[in-house]
């Protein structure tokens, strides 16, 4: 098997915003449905600050690996790296043994920023409206990603805004 690849997986509003005092700034629940489809038996890398926001506690069927300078977390399904290239080299590790071919970047701010230039493709919640925050993505620079994919969606019963769907390919370098 190859090296497993590198997705962001991220929903961000049209001004950027990602995360409002330590939470998302929204609810979206077609967007859950569709993170956890996604990401469902492939490892997860996240920062210490969204491991806390999703509850403190692993999301089921996916290997987490926390990136944090702080303790160990230490928990089943959970382990901590000090930096995000080893987080990453980990992730891929796990992928491979789980034969899963995508390991996926899932925020916050700190870690999207520090993981966009070693990302293979992005998949992007965006959500259809300006939004108050303290926490953004970084700006996608159309001469690196391609758009590859995208679908419209009106707000369900339970999502706060209609979102837009979309995935990006990092262009093949020149
Ligand atoms: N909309 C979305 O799709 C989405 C997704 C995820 C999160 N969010 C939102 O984003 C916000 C959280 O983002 P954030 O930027 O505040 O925090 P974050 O990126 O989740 O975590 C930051 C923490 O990660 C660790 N860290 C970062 N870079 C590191 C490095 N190079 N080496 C070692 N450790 C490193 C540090 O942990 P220590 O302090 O422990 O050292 C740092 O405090 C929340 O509002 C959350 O709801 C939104």
């Amino acid at each position: 098997m190859t090296e497993a690849r590198i997705i962001i997986v991220v929903a961000m509003a049209e001004n950027g915003v990602i995360g409002r005092d330590g939470d998302m700034p929204w609810k979206l629940s077609t967007d859950l449905k569709r993170f956890k489809a996604l990401t469902m038996g492939k490892p997860l890398v996240m920062g210490r600050k969204t491991f806390e926001a999703v509850g403190g506690k692993p999301l089921p069927g996916r290997p987490h690996v926390i990136v944090s300078r702080g303790p160990k977390i230490d928990m089943p399904g959970v382990e901590t790296q000090a930096s995000l290239q080893a987080a990453l080299e980990r992730a891929k590790v796990i992928a491979h043994a789980s034969g899963v071919d995508e390991v996926c970047i899932a925020g916050g701010g700190e870690i999207y920023r520090q993981a966009l230039p070693l990302c293979d493709e992005l998949h992007v919640t965006h959500v259809e409206a300006v939004i108050d925050g303290d926490t953004v993505f970084p700006a996608i620079d159309p001469a690196l990603f391609e758009l590859v994919e995208e679908a419209a969606f009106p707000a369900g019963e339970k999502d706060s805004y209609p979102t837009r769907y979309a995935v990006y390919r990092r262009r093949a370098a020149a």
